[in-house]
């Protein structure tokens, strides 16, 4: 990968970067994305499985179609796009806000991490809002009911739901304060999550998009690399190594 000079220029200087990521960096574990070709919204509808109202009408029809993206996932693993955001810490503070369940970010061992859509091995009481890990794949009962028997939902966000507040707040602080900002794998299709990157631009962070097709941010980017995160984060961290003289 041959880096332009800005580019190197502003990776020398960087103390803090921050990633947002989507579902493209699960791609390559074998995670279906969710628009494109074979995304999961062109074969599901969405309305009847991420919505409350839909899980209201039909709790077991959602909780079959979690229980089956919870098998996919315990099934796959972090692979070398997660791996190397773990690893980009020997050079930098990094902070990132994943729109993924998945929960891969944790297991590559990412320190600074917001799941600004919650995590599929969470599961949320309907009647007391408790949230407690669930990580049992398949389930053995579905729907799943908390110990006092009131229904537990998964503790993701859905279509019409607000984010987290303070996963809203902190995310918007670390595009704020990102000297570099990267955006990986999402299409920017969904609000919030997708003005951030732009946050990060008007405050100043150098934008960078990895993707493997140009997406809605891609004109407002400082530099788009083309590619699979997989194979363009790895070849990325090489440059930095160079950089930093390591
Ligand atoms: P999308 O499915 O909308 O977009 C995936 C993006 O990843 C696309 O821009 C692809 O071009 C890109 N991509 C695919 N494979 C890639 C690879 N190997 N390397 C790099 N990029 C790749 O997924 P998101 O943008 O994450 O929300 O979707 C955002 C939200 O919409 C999700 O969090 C989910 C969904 O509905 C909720 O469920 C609330």
């Amino acid at each position: 990968m041959k880096l332009d000079k800005h580019f190197i220029n502003h990776l020398t200087t960087a103390r803090n970067i921050g990633v947002m990521t989507g579902a493209g960096i699960s791609a390559d574990s074998g995670i279906a994305t969710f628009r494109g070709k074979d995304g999961l919204w062109n074969n599901i509808p969405v309305e009847k499985v991420a919505t409350l109202e839909g899980f209201l009408e039909n709790p077991e029809l959602v909780w079959k179609f979690y229980d089956m993206r919870r098998i996919e996932i315990s099934k796959a693993k972090p692979n070398h796009a997660h791996l190397t955001l773990k690893e980009l810490e020997d050079f930098y503070q990094v902070s990132i806000i994943t729109q993924n369940i998945d929960g891969f970010h944790k297991l590559a061992g990412s320190s600074n991490i917001i799941e600004l859509h919650g995590n599929i091995w969470e599961v949320r009481c309907m009647e007391t809002g408790k949230v407690s890990n669930n990580t049992e794949a398949p389930l053995t009962t579905i729907p799943p009911k908390s110990e006092t028997g009131s229904l537990l939902r998964p503790n993701v966000i859905w279509f019409g739901e607000a984010l987290p507040q303070k996963a809203l707040d902190l995310s918007l602080k670390i595009a704020s304060e990102s000297d570099i900002f990267i955006v990986i794998g999402t299409s920017a299709a969904v609000q919030p999550a997708a003005s951030i990157p732009m946050i990060a631009k008007r405050a100043n962070a150098f934008l960078v998009e990895i993707n493997i097709e140009e997406t809605q941010i891609t004109r407002f980017t400082d530099l788009f690399l083309k590619g699979k995160a997989v194979k363009v984060l790895p070849e990325l961290i090489k440059e930095i190594k160079k950089i930093k003289g390591k």
